[in-house]
């Protein structure tokens, strides 16, 4: 059985269902969109002491969100400096100073450094201060932590500020 395809002339079509279940239009979709822009990845206020922290998806990268220390917002690749695997695998929480990946422990302070790694003595031509946790950039606004995964970010206040404030009349 298939669904009607007349619609009313006062309707806006729907998109083709292929649109919806197309592995390389949802690839394209996570690449020209949500890797490509900024994106509101968490309430500033749901982290609210230091150590909190979420993780969320932005298109195929997955980030950490953490608050500092000093009290700021910061966002990381969720993936380990040493052999890639994800650092960060529960969804939210606190760590109380770092983040330790449970591969191999090595462990990241919450401004992303790397801070200890076994036998990291004994590796004199590994600088630590080569391998923190990759950052992202962050920007807070509208009490939401916006982040973009893009190796070249957008302008914030044209892409964002500016979208928002046009869309709204300026209530921003
Ligand atoms: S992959 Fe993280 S410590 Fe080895």
């Amino acid at each position: 059985m298939s669904a009607p395809t007349d619609v009313s002339p006062s309707l806006i079509s729907t998109l083709p269902g292929l649109s919806y279940t197309d592995p390389e239009l949802f690839r394209q979709e996570q690449e020209r969109i949500f890797e490509a822009r900024w994106v509101a990845a968490v309430r500033s206020a749901d982290l609210d002491g230091p150590g909190t922290f979420r993780t969320v998806d932005v298109g195929r990268e997955n980030v950490i969100v953490v608050r500092g220390r000093d009290g700021l917002l910061r966002a990381f690749l969720n993936v380990c400096r040493h052999r890639g695997a994800r650092v960060c695998m529960e969804r939210s929480g606190v760590a109380r100073r770092n983040i330790q990946c449970g591969y191999h422990a090595w462990t990241y302070g919450l401004d992303g450094k790397l801070v200890a790694a076994p036998n990291l003595n004994q590796m004199p031509d590994v600088d630590r201060g080569d391998y923190g946790l990759v950052p992202v950039p962050l920007r807070e606004w509208l009490g939401y932590a916006w982040v973009c995964v893009a190796d070249e970010p957008p302008s914030f206040e044209d892409t964002v500020v500016g979208a928002v404030d046009e869309r709204l009349g300026g209530a921003t």
